[in-house]
């Protein structure tokens, strides 16, 4: 039996959801699981071995024997330090095979047959990340900002000067916070220190931003900082028109969230308009504020959009549930009859009645609240669609959405960023006489392990 520190020689077998690969350590025929942190198919690596459960042990690389055909350099100086896109070290193509491979496997749990279409690469695997969250703290003696994510599993911030994935310019206003921001930064060891995070939304077409900073601060306690702030933002706006919007956030919480509910806009205008192209070329325009949800990869999520809009019935009422600013409502409005969106977040609320607004759609209704009561509210008023779209969080839908919603239409389109949780809804939706007749892999997020896809449900 494999022990903690033992080193093995193991051959990959695959890549797996979370970011590891897969290997057997063959004691027997079936072969004992070992988990390999930079693993890749076909690799014969030295595996150092970390942790020993009952039927799974997990281990890291420590040598490569013989490298795997599909091992190319990884595109960032600081891939090893951040553990962002954790298989840049794996050829793209490939990689995005191992994706859907992914998917497939999590399907395997339904006992019955769904058809997998082709997935969908992403349009720009390089600057496609348009919203950055990056964390802020301090040096401990010369007080030098640090900006960057989290080193993986750890709290320590690397400190990213340059980050292929995102646009360069997130780099420039990094940078800039980095050599004027003298107002001091949150040092979690002590829960001291003003600034906390810099987030950042851009446009696709890079020509304007959504600038928050956030504070460990209550809203109170503005007043001590104001004007020293907004000196900083006009500093900061004059170095980057782009900057349409700078908005404060308060969050003196020592939890993992990154933003509260609570905003200061400087501007009276807190939002940036962002155009979408679909693959027929209609143009969609979409207000996007500060504490909305819009996807991360615009031009993904363009053919996530055109993928639903294709399985939804024509001339018929369209439920677009989780509907965020409107995105999938609004793009869908040409072909559905009438479109009605529930979202939770009331600022995202406020955008999507703007959006069916500027985008000419004239049938529309949006309700704020939790989805499982506005459905109940629907199902109460005897109300039917034509199809239902679901794109729930990552944590997935849950059983009282799903018994209304399978009350509520013949034809659900579940946009998940989730396998696993995807899987989950699916099985309860099975009990209920709902079947996945089709799935697409997208990739939202090059080189990480997460993977989109739009599953196409019946009544069977
Ligand atoms: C993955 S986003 C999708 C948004 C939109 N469909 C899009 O593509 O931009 C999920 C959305 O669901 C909303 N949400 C989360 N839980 C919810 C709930 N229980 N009821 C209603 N909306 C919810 C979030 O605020 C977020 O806007």
């Amino acid at each position: 039996m494999i022990k903690v520190n033992d080193e093995i020689e193991l051959t990959i077998e695959k890549l797996t959801y979370k970011g590891l690969s897969l290997a057997r350590h063959y004691e027997d025929e079936k072969g004992f699981v070992v988990f390999v942190k930079g693993g890749a198919p076909e690799d014969r690596a030295k595996v150092k071995i970390t942790k020993v459960n009952k039927t799974y042990a997990t281990g890291e690389v420590v040598e490569i024997i013989k490298p795997s055909k599909y091992r190319v350099k990884p595109f960032c100086p600081l891939f090893n330090a951040c553990g962002g896109c954790c298989f840049q070290y794996v050829d793209y193509d490939f990689l995005l095979e191992q994706k859907n491979n992914m998917l497939k496997e999590a399907f395997l749990q339904l006992d019955y047959e769904v058809e997998f279409r082709e997935p969908k690469k992403s349009p720009k695997d390089k600057q496609y990340r348009h919203k950055v969250q990056y964390r802020v703290s301090e040096t401990k003696n010369s007080k030098r900002l640090l900006v960057g994510y989290y080193r993986e599993k750890t709290h320590d911030i690397v400190n990213i000067k340059y980050c292929p994935i995102q646009p360069p310019l997130a780099d420039e206003m990094a940078q800039f916070l980095r050599d004027n921001w003298h107002l001091g930064a949150y040092v979690e060891k002590t829960g001291k220190g003003l600034l906390k995070s810099f987030v950042v939304r851009f446009s696709s077409d890079i020509k304007s931003a959504l600038v928050t900073l956030v504070l460990n601060i209550p809203y109170e306690d503005f007043p001590k900082y104001k004007d020293e702030i907004i000196d900083y933002s006009k500093k900061m706006r004059e170095k980057f028109p782009q900057i349409s919007s700078f908005a404060l956030n308060f969050n003196p919480k020592k939890n993992n969230c990154i933003l509260s509910n609570e905003y200061e806009y400087l501007d009276e205008k807190n939002y940036i308009l962002e155009n979408l192209i679909s693959s027929d070329g209609t143009k969609k325009t979409y207000k996007i504020s500060h504490d909305s949800f819009f996807q991360v990869n615009p031009y993904c999520a363009a053919s996530i959009f055109d993928e639903v809009k294709e399985n939804i019935i024509e001339n018929s009422t369209l439920l677009d549930a989780y509907g965020g600013v409107g995105a999938i409502g609004v793009w869908a409005s040409d072909k559905a009859g009438k479109i009605y969106l529930v979202e939770e977040n009331s600022q995202a609320v406020d955008d999507a009645k703007c959006n069916f607004k500027i985008n000419d759609c004239k049938n529309y209704e949006v309700f704020l609240g939790d989805a499982k009561v506005k459905f109940a509210q629907f199902l109460k008023e005897k109300k039917k669609f034509g199809s239902i779209v679901i794109d729930p969080p990552r944590k997935g839908s849950d059983k009282e959405a799903l018994d209304a919603i399978s009350k509520l239409s013949d034809l659900i389109i579940y946009v998940s960023c989730n396998p696993q949780t995807l899987v989950r809804d699916l099985k309860y939706l099975d009990t209920l006489g709902f079947r996945a007749v089709s799935t697409r892999a997208f990739d939202m997020f090059p080189y990480s392990y997460h993977i989109e896809s739009v599953t196409v449900i019946k009544h069977v």
